[in-house]
Formats: structure tokens, C-alpha cells, sequence
């Protein structure tokens, strides 16, 4: 019986995982049990997503979502909210009055109040932390220019951020209050959202987390820019959480983890080993490490940015501790 994961950093942060509801369809199975073992932490890969949770205005659903808070209640796992605002997976409907105008400020952010306190009045204690942004910063290149330019922001201009705390921590008080980006190792982007949460926190708005998503390669981004990334936001006295890690692996012609070769299995390995040991120093204030999926079978690497088949994980397709496994619950 191999050693489990949560156990291994029980000192240093939750360990948790997204899944996808229908991966935990089968309570007892194997994925299941794998949760289970290693993860004390769960994030729905999409099922607290405006278009999952309200795909019609004022009509919500939430099958999906509380199969995923279910299961972990009833395994004593954490549950982490993903996402309230973002300029993806949300409804068309959102940003449209009747006559198909662009909607008003007003309309945009009475509707914005309904869903936030629906759905986070649903989990109203059952949730420890929501991103309540997701992505708001401008993609650009390295140098983004300010806020990204999405119909919230048209709409709203940065005040629809500021309402959205708002509205959070009124609707659960006790949930910490995320801002969630990726590639926050750029620096150019580090210091517009470090700016940003300053620009917040003197308003009296109630930000109170920065969620690195951490989606990295093999090779980039460096260790010293990752310990850069967490170190930057120190000094703001917030939490932080690595919320969607993964380190996407591939070779054009691998067809599974027998056939993928060793050395870029060692590679990621020592890759994992190394990053850990930047996260566990910054522990303090990092509360969480959460992966992007569970295992290499049901990561979304596999379908994005094109179908191929990736190893982005600590467990393979057949649910194997992989060498990246090993690495972190045995460093030596
Ligand atoms: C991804 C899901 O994993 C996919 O199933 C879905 O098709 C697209 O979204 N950043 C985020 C996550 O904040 O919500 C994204 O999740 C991955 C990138």
C-alpha cells in the first residue's frame, strides 16, 4: 500500500484535486478511491460554472455540482469553488437585455447578485474558498495593458470585480476570497494583479487570496521564477493557493505510460520534486496545492489545446502512481 498524498504534506497545505462529477459516478470505484486515499481537497473541473449552474436566467441547476460536494462531506474532503466571474463558460444571456442590446450596468449587476447568492448560498459553509474572478487580467504577451477587455469589463469596467467580492462575502462570510489567474510568473502580469488586489484592499474590498492556476510545461517556467511568483504577493498579508496545477508531457507518438520514455518521466519527476520543495517553503502562506485533474487519463490536456495524449500528472492512465508519484512522497 503506497504512501498517501495528503499525509505527505498534512504540515505544509491541502492537497486536492478537480475531477469532473461523472469520474466519481461510481462512489465505491476505483477513481473514487483514489480521491479518497490522496486528496483532501476537491475542485469541480466544471460544475459550478455559470453555464452549468444557471444556463437559463433564474433557472439553476446543480445536480452535477452537489454530487461533487457530496461525496467529499461525506469523505471529510474540503471543497474549493470554481468559478463565479469569468469571461468563459458563462451564458450568452448574461451580457443581453430583451431587445439584444448590450445589458446596462444595472441589469449586469443585479444578475451577477442573483447567481452569486444562489450559488454560493447554496454552500454557504461548505465551501472554504471560492475564485470569485477568474482570468480578469489582459492575456496580451508578457506585458498585458490592464484588465482583459471581456463584456464584463465593457460593461462594467473594473467595478464589476469590485461587486463581485462584494457580493461573495455577503452571501458567505466565512469563505476566503479568491482572485484566480495563470501564468502569474510572468512579471508583467504578476504586478498588474499584485496592483489590482492593492487598488481592492484600499477600498475595503473583501479580496483575501491570490490562485496561481500553475498550468506549466516541463521546461518552463523556471523554479526561481515560481518561488518569484509566491514571493511577490507576500508582503500583501493574503493567502495564496496553487489552484490548478499541471506540467504538460508529451511526445507526438506516445500511445501510453509504458511507451512514454523514461527519461522525460524522470524528468517531470525531478521537475515536481524540485517545485514542492518552493511550495513548502512559502507554506505559511500557501494553503493549498491543488492538481488540475486527478490522473492522465481525464486531465484536459488531452483535449486541449489540441487531442493528443499528455502526462501532466502524478498518476497515469490506469491510476499508477507514476515516477512524478514517487518523487514527491519519497524526495531522497
Ligand atoms: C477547463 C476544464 O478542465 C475543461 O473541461 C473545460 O472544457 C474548459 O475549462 N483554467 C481554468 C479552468 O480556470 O476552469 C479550466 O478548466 C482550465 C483553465
Amino acid at each position: 500500500d503506497i504512501p498517501n498524498l495528503k499525509d505527505v504534506f498534512a504540515d505544509d497545505f491541502l492537497l486536492g484535486a478537480a475531477l469532473l462529477a461523472n469520474e466519481i459516478a461510481d462512489v465505491e470505484g476505483p477513481d473514487a478511491q483514489l480521491v479518497k486515499k490522496h486528496f483532501n481537497s476537491l475542485t469541480a473541473g466544471n460544475e459550478m460554472k455559470w453555464d452549468a449552474t444557471e444556463p437559463v436566467e433564474g433557472q439553476f441547476t446543480f445536480a452535477n455540482a452537489d454530487k461533487i460536494v457530496d461525496f467529499a462531506e461525506e469523505n471529510g474532503i474540503a471543497v474549493r469553488g470554481h468559478t463565479l466571474i469569468w469571461h468563459s463558460q458563462t451564458p450568452n444571456w448574461v451580457f443581453y437585455d430583451e431587445n439584444g442590446n448590450l445589458a446596462s450596468k444595472e441589469l449586469l449587476f443585479a444578475r451577477m447578485k442573483s447567481h452569486i447568492d444562489e450559488v454560493v448560498g447554496r454552500y454557504k459553509g461548505k465551501i472554504y474558498a471560492w475564485d470569485v474572478v477568474n482570468e480578469v487580467i489582459e492575456p496580451g504577451d508578457r506585458k498585458p495593458n490592464g484588465l482583459r477587455n471581456s463584456l464584463w469589463y465593457q460593461i462594467a469596467g473594473e467595478e464589476f470585480i469590485e461587486k463581485a467580492f462584494e457580493y461573495a462575502h455577503a452571501a458567505d462570510p466565512d469563505a476566503v476570497l479568491y482572485i484566480n489567474d495563470y501564468n502569474t510568473h510572468f512579471t508583467d502580469k504578476r504586478q498588474f494583479i499584485y496592483d489590482l488586489i492593492k487598488r481592492l484592499q484600499d477600498k475595503g474590498i473583501p479580496v483575501q487570496g491570490v490562485g496561481h492556476q500553475t498550468h506549466i510545461g516541463i521546461a518552463s517556467p523556471s523554479i526561481q521564477e515560481l518561488d518569484d511568483m509566491l514571493a511577490a504577493f507576500r508582503d500583501l498579508g493574503i493567502e495564496q493557493q496553487v489552484t490548478e496545477l499541471d506540467m504538460s508531457v508529451y511526445t507526438n507518438d506516445a500511445e501510453s505510460y509504458e511507451s512514454f520514455p523514461l527519461e522525460l518521466q524522470i524528468k517531470q519527476a525531478k521537475r515536481y520534486q524540485a517545485i514542492f520543495e518552493v511550495f513548502k517553503k512559502h507554506a505559511d502562506q500557501l494553503t493549498a496545492v491543488i492538481f488540475w485533474g486527478k490522473d492522465d487519463l481525464n486531465t484536459w490536456l488531452r483535449t486541449f489545446p489540441v487531442d493528443r495524449n499528455n502526462w501532466p500528472l502524478l498518476f497515469d492512465e490506469r491510476l499508477q502512481a507514476k515516477y512524478a508519484y514517487w518523487a514527491l512522497v519519497d524526495p531522497s
